[in-house]
């Protein structure tokens, strides 16, 4: 089946609305010359994504999506210093991190409100970019099927009927932990045969539909080994972020499929 590869820029928590408007400007001028294969997810700070988002609304590329972060596991409240998946969709966020490493471990999420937010975001029709991996001892432990089964069905089990009719919606990010920042990423290997083993685990939950579920690659991914990933088996995109801070080497990263 034929997947759409998605390219995506994860800003974290850096730069300002000036340095953002500026970076996002470059990316699209730079990739309107290049690529239109891919979609091309920006994911800044949620207080610039109002920014970005007029940004794309004046520039129009044909491929640029805008997406954000985290969301709140809850519908709007008081819930003081949340963002809801509501409110993400009313600025055109078309995409949505859930789970990211940095989430569940400098933040303690726990899997019962990553299975929530999953579902809020598939309720709302925005796309989860729902993110697994291994820490290092568990890697170096040879725990990383274990580890990923575990998120993976822990994470979707709550919505695997929504799922069902919108496998389209669901994009799931191996990040290994100890790639993300690293400069380190996994070896060819190790992303075949996992990602292999998440298109298995899919399998197992959607039957045929899984194969519209993309599976995408992150941590340290760069303009030099963006290609080789990309080319591997079952890798449906990358989810970038030191070098997404930085246009040339994201524009590189986009032109590279
Ligand atoms: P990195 O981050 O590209 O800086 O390793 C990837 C991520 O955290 O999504």
């Amino acid at each position: 089946m034929n997947r759409k590869i998605i390219i995506a820029a994860n800003w974290k928590q850096n730069g300002t609305s000036k340095s953002l408007n500026k970076l996002a400007s470059s990316i699209i001028k730079g990739i309107n010359k290049t690529t239109r294969k891919c979609e091309i997810v920006l994911l800044p700070p949620s207080i610039y994504v109002n920014e970005i988002k007029k940004l794309l609304e004046t520039k129009k590329p044909y491929n640029v999506f805008l997406g954000i972060q985290n969301i709140s596991p809850y519908n709007n409240g008081a819930y003081t210093g949340e963002i809801s998946i509501s409110m993400a969709k009313e600025l055109q966020c078309k995409f949505c991190i859930i789970g990211h490493s940095e989430r569940r471990i400098i933040f303690n999420e726990d899997q019962i409100s990553l299975a929530k937010k999953l579902t809020l975001a598939i309720e709302n029709q925005v796309k989860a970019i729902y993110c697994v991996g291994e820490t290092l001892s568990e890697f170096r432990k040879n725990m990383t099927k274990k580890i990923i089964n575990n998120q993976l069905k822990q994470g979707l089990d709550r919505s695997l009927k929504l799922l069902r009719k919108n496998p389209e919606k669901l994009i799931i990010a191996y990040e290994p932990v100890w790639a993300i920042g690293t400069g380190k990423n996994a070896s060819e290997k190790d992303i075949v045969n996992t990602h292999k083993y998440i298109r298995k685990i899919l399998f197992s939950m959607f039957g045929t539909l899984s194969e519209k579920i993309r599976i995408i690659y992150g941590g340290s991914v760069n303009n030099k080994n963006a290609n080789t990933i990309l080319n591997l088996n079952d890798v449906d995109g990358v989810l970038v972020g030191g070098a997404s801070l930085n246009a040339k080497k994201f524009v590189e990263i986009c032109s590279s499929i």
